[in-house]
């Protein structure tokens, strides 16, 4: 079976159990303080399952593009991929446990669907513990399916229960689902231990909400989440060992294989970072992200650049970028119709990182050409400090055995352990930085944020006003305590300029509009003008919130009610955020503090 046939299937699976197809929702989050990414396709549904009402209904299913980049130096392994595609459905408030079972266990064993064998199958429940009980309904339900009671393991938190994304949010117990891919028949007891037992599905229970103070609150409305790996499934139903055997990546080896002249790329490591990475970077650039220094940009720059580097490890100089991204954008357009949307941008924009990387490594080359020379030519043993290979790597993207390289040629050694030392130190730093930056309540319905949500639309229209209708919103992410908006402009916004779109907002302010939502057809809120970036996400039916007749504006809320309750609005900041890409960051003033 190939991804595309398990991914119609499973949208046609639960459509028939009354489910209604939502679009991907963009790569890069809306309105989400806590994450650069969207890493699940729960993400961009956390307001309604917290009970904000759906346009689409209370049974949803789609494919949603994700991106994790905490195990990006694991990748060129078996498994790992910092883009994923995963499969979900979801349940707000409807069914609960014993029909999301019910349906995961009919969808992977019936061979009308994907008829695997269930003799191979075992299943994780949580075991309980002082904040949530064992879950005996998952337990009993998976009893009831035949489910042998020594292929049910019960375990932790750690390992069976899933969320909040951030540190509060929706949460709950999981069940999940495993997969015998070793050779011969399953043994009869499952261990989660064992590596050949792979997860192939997590059914998440959200029926808590983790609060400020880490407690877990029960919440009113009970939902169900599940995730499901395209790659990994794909893999499974074709007797893969790996995604990188799939089709999935079958065209991005051929071009890899054309442009090093490497024979087996899907055999190396740098082969296979090479095509997992550029793979990412062309889905990230397809929903605006553009190479830069900060956030979703330099995540995206990294992917890029490292691709580069693993291509020259193949043995090559030849520019790869563009003929790869060719490759995914004509692989993958028909489901995500962004890419070739966008493919003009994507290739040029890909082009000019690597021709400008390519002058970075040329740089390079020369400073290491004057490191060698500073030596004295009396010393006996010419070593490369770890310091400076990782200079090296860090300033000119030299990777380690780049350096090793080029140091044996001219009869120098380089300190690796001093190297790996640097390289971990500089770990650490960069992962307290992400940490930092991923704290903060999972985009929280507080009155402030939801205040600053208003704002941002204000803030949207304003600008249309003052520099022009090419103004589009490339990004927003909003904490209680400010917004930050990211728009399209070519350059920077004079102060005056600035401080009419601050007065325009403020007499927005104290006009005190109404906020009203309605929901309609996607097609009739476009005839109504509404501006919104995600626009299509919902799919069918869309909410349209208008500030009284100021600003009207697709989007899935929360909104308070009357504008007058913002306070006032103050810019303190506009940059550039990349190419192309002005970033305004402002605050609400309350009336109490002014
Ligand atoms: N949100 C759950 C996961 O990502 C389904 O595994």
């Amino acid at each position: 079976m190939t991804a595309n046939e398990l991914r119609r299937k499973y949208i046609d699976f639960f459509r028939r159990h009354g489910h209604a197809e939502i679009r991907s929702a963009p790569l890069v989050p809306e309105n989400d303080p806590t994450v650069l990414f969207t890493t699940a396709g729960m993400h961009p549904l956390v307001p309604f399952l917290l009970g904000e009402k759906h346009p689409a209904g209370s049974r949803l299913v789609n494919v949603q593009k994700c991106v994790r980049t905490g195990d990006i130096e694991e990748v060129g392994d078996a498994v790992h991929l910092t883009f994923f595609e995963m499969l979900g459905n979801w349940s707000l408030g409807d069914y609960f446990k014993r029909e999301a079972i019910h349906w995961s266990h009919a969808f992977l064993t019936d061979p009308a669907w994907l008829g695997l064998s269930a003799e191979r199958l075992a299943v994780s429940v949580f075991a309980g513990d002082e904040d949530a009980p064992f879950d005996a309904e998952a337990f009993g339900t998976w009893r009831g399916l035949g489910m042998p009671e020594a292929r049910i393991a019960r375990l932790g938190k750690a390992d069976n229960w899933w969320g909040p994304a951030g540190r509060t949010g929706p949460c709950g117990p999981d069940t999940e689902m495993f997969y015998w891919t070793g050779t011969g028949p399953a043994p009869a007891a499952f261990d989660p231990r064992d590596g050949r037992w792979v997860e192939i599905w997590n059914d998440v229970f959200m029926e808590y909400n983790k609060t400020e103070q880490g407690t877990y609150v029960p919440l009113r409305q009970k939902n169900v989440d599940t995730g499901m790996g395209v790659e990994r499934v794909t893999a499974i139903l074709q007797g893969r060992s790996t995604c990188y055997e799939t089709e999935l990546f079958a065209g991005l080896f051929d071009a890899i294989r054309g442009v090093t002249g490497a024979e087996r790329p899907q055999e190396s490591r740098s082969g296979r970072i090479l095509a997992e990475h550029l793979r990412a970077a062309t889905f990230l650039m397809a929903d605006g992200v553009r190479p830069g220094n900060v956030d979703q940009g330099y995540v995206l720059r990294r992917l890029i650049r490292r691709a580069i580097r693993e291509s020259r490890k193949l043995g090559t100089t030849a520019a790869v970028t563009r003929p790869l991204a060719e490759v995914v954008i004509d692989q993958y357009r028909e489901v995500y119709p962004e890419l070739g949307q966008n493919r003009a941008a994507i290739l040029e924009e890909m082009g000019r990182e690597e021709s400008q990387f390519a002058a970075t490594l040329e740089r390079g080359l020369r400073e290491f050409g004057k490191l060698v020379d500073s030596f004295p030519a009396h010393v006996e043993r010419k070593v490369i400090s770890g310091r400076k290979a990782f200079y090296l790597y860090e300033t000119f993207g030299f990777p380690l055995e780049l350096t090793v390289e080029m140091a044996s040629e001219r009869g120098f050694q380089v300190d690796e352990k001093g190297f790996e030392e640097a390289f971990r130190k500089h770990q650490e730093t960069s992962r307290a930085g992400a940490e930092k930056k991923f704290k903060g309540g999972l985009a929280d319905n507080s009155d402030r944020t939801t205040a600053l949500h208003t704002a941002t639309h204000l803030l949207h229209q304003a600008l249309r006003r003052v520099l022009g209708e090419h103004v589009k919103q490339a990004g927003s992410n909003i904490t209680a305590d400010r917004l930050r908006f990211d728009f399209t402009h070519p350059e920077r916004v004079p102060p005056e300029a600035l401080a009419e779109v601050e007065k325009i907002v403020n007499e927005q302010i104290r006009r005190d509009l109404p906020i009203e939502v309605r929901e309609m057809p996607y097609g009739e809120a476009e005839k109504t003008g509404a501006i919104g970036l995600f626009a299509e996400r919902y799919g069918e039916v869309v909410k349209v919130y208008r500030i009284g007749d100021f600003s009207t504006e697709i989007c899935g809320g929360p909104h308070v009610a009357h504008t007058g309750a913002l306070g006032r609005f103050a810019i303190r900041k506009e940059e550039a955020s990349s190419r192309g890409v002005r970033r305004i960051k402002a605050v609400l003033i309350s009336e109490a503090d002014a």
